[in-house]
C-alpha cells in the first residue's frame, strides 16, 4: 500500500507521487494535501463534503467499502483532501475520475466532481490549489480534457483556475 513519507503508514487510494509537487509547496507548512486514506471519515471527510451537498452519513463501515470499491477500479478515481496537521482534520476535498473513451483514438476525459473547502478555510487559495492537483493528475493520465459542471455563482473561481465555459450542462434526477 501507498504511504505518506514520514507519517504512520496511511492507507491510500492512490500513489502520493501523483500529487503535484508544485502545489505541495505552494501550500502553508501547517496543511498538508494527499490523496484520500481508508480512515478519512474519521478526519471529518463527510462533514466538508457537507459543505457542498446533502451526505446521508450512513456510518463508517459503509464509508470504507465505498473507498475500496473505489480502489478496486485502477487508475480511474482520484479522490484528494488538504488536512490541518495540527487539529488532524481536514479542510478541503475533491476529486477526479478518468472516463476511457472510444472517441479520440481511445481518448481519455478527466471528470472534476465534488470540490469543497470548510467554511472556516475559504477565500485562502485552497479551492484553487485542489483544482491545480486535479488537473495536473487528469493531464498526467493523459487525459485530453479536464471538464466540470459548477453554478453561475461559482464561474468565477473555474475561471480563475484556468477552465472557460463551455456549452450547458443537462441533468435527470431518479
Ligand atoms: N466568486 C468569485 N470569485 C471567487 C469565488 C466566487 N464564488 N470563489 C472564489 N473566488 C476567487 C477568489 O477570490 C480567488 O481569487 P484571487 O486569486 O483573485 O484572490 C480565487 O477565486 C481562488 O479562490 P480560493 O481561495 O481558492 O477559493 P476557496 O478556497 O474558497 O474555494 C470553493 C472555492 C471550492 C468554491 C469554496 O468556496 C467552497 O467550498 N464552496 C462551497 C462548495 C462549492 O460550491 N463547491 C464547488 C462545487 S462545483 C464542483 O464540485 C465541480
Amino acid at each position: 500500500m501507498a504511504s505518506i513519507v514520514g507519517s504512520p503508514a496511511l492507507d491510500l487510494l492512490f500513489p502520493e507521487e501523483l500529487i503535484s509537487p508544485e502545489v505541495t509547496k505552494q501550500l502553508p507548512s501547517e496543511l498538508q494535501i494527499r490523496p484520500l486514506a481508508s480512515t478519512d471519515y474519521q478526519r471529518g471527510h463527510l462533514s466538508v463534503l457537507s459543505v457542498l451537498s446533502v451526505v446521508n452519513d450512513l456510518g463508517e463501515a459503509a464509508w470504507v467499502s465505498q473507498f475500496h470499491a473505489m480502489r478496486a477500479t485502477p487508475r480511474t478515481y482520484y479522490s484528494i483532501v488538504i488536512v490541518d496537521r495540527a487539529s488532524d482534520k481536514i479542510v478541503g476535498v475533491g476529486c477526479v475520475f478518468i472516463e476511457r473513451k472510444f472517441l479520440r483514438g481511445l481518448g481519455s476525459v478527466g471528470h472534476i466532481e465534488d470540490i469543497a473547502v470548510d467554511k472556516s478555510q475559504q477565500g485562502k487559495k485552497l479551492g484553487l490549489r485542489i483544482i491545480h492537483a486535479l488537473t495536473h493528475i487528469s493531464e498526467n493520465s493523459g487525459c485530453y480534457k479536464t471538464i466540470l459542471n459548477c453554478s453561475d455563482a461559482n464561474i468565477p473561481f473555474y475561471q480563475k483556475c484556468g477552465f472557460v465555459q463551455k456549452e450547458n450542462e443537462m441533468a435527470k434526477y431518479a
